[in-house]
């Protein structure tokens, strides 16, 4: 599989895999499968994907928790990408707060630590800019210092805009971006162009999407259809196809509880698009950089 670098000494496999999905009924609690969870999770090592996509908010705990047991002591070339910065009140989406203090972000960062059973987090993410209790700028200093103590590795921002990341660069170096960005929804756009430009690395979230949030129907069958026929794929497989092609900075982080659907993903990687269909994907929708989605 082809890889990308993360910050200048990481380096890992183009498509990632995101654990989000291996908790409970709104991203809540356990998988209700704790041994088909192993499994999924080992499958995805044993694939050959070398970065794995997760959060302290995830079930809260429980996902972090689960990448241990399946799978620690870690292969050595395996990276681990977490975050902190929302709380949860309940399952759904409707009970995500966000705390930005100094202590909090610190106990984050230290507890994700201890529950991935890490003495240093490759990739740590600030998973929202949305906490009104703490400047932004704040919170990314609390992260520089964080790194500078050596419990983190490489800082990531989630779910910020272009402008947020370039006030992050400006206070340390910010390896990597992660935004709402696929098929049908381009949210992150604007943070793609200045990740490109900046060397860093961006890695779509709900990168399978054909729909509209929150909706079932898939959008522009009549243009993805044919293209999944001729090369014999699903959709999920071509819209993770055409992030890979989108930009060499890109770093999808599709999830699934199933081990066909992984395998079906990893497959996705290998397939070759024509710049023309590339191009008829990527102008299906606009690039509105206006509207940073509040992720999850
Ligand atoms: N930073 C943020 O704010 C944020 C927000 C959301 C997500 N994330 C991260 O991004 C990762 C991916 O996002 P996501 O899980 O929301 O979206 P996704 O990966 O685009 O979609 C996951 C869904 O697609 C299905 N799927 C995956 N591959 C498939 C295939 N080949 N064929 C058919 N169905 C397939 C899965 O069902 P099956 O289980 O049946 O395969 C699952 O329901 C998460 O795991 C998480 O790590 C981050």
């Amino acid at each position: 599989m082809e890889t990308v670098s993360v910050g200048s000494d990481l380096v890992v496999t183009r498509l990632g895999y995101g654990a989000m999905q291996l908790t409970g009924r709104g991203v809540w609690g356990e998988f209700p499968d704790r041994e088909a969870a192993i499994a999924v999770l080992r499958g995805v090592v044993a694939s050959g994907i070398t970065f794995i996509d997760t959060a302290d908010a995830y079930g809260p705990h429980t996902n972090e928790t689960l990448i241990h047991d399946a799978l620690h002591p870690y292969p050595e070339n395996l990276v681990i990408a977490t975050k902190g910065g929302f709380i949860r009140g309940g399952p759904g989406p409707g009970h995500y707060g966000a705390v930005g203090s100094h202590e909090y972000l610190r106990q984050c960062a230290h507890l994700s630590a201890r529950r991935l059973g890490v003495e240093r987090i490759d990739l740590f993410y600030l998973h929202t800019p949305s906490a009104t209790d703490t400047p932004f700028e704040a919170q990314v200093e609390t992260l520089a210092e964080l790194r500078a103590e050596g419990l983190i590795r490489h800082i990531g921002l989630s779910n910020v805009s272009a402008t947020q990341f370039q006030q992050a660069r400006s206070i340390v170096e910010i390896a990597a971006v992660t935004a709402h960005y696929n098929v049908s929804g381009r949210t992150g756009a604007d943070l793609l162009a200045a990740a490109e430009a900046a060397g860093a690395v961006f890695s779509p979230w709900h990168p399978t999407s054909v729909t509209d949030p929150g909706q079932n129907a898939t959008r522009f069958a009549d243009v993805l259809d044919p293209i999944c026929a001729k090369y014999g794929i699903s959709l999920p497989q071509l819209a993770i196809a055409w992030l890979l092609h989108r930009s060499p900075a890109m770093l999808p982080i599709p999830g699934t509880t199933s081990l066909a659907h992984l395998e079906g993903n990893i497959r996705a990687a290998d397939i070759s698009l024509t710049a023309d269909e590339v191009n008829t994907i990527t102008h299906l929708v606009p690039e509105d950089p206006k509207v940073v989605q509040a992720g999850r």
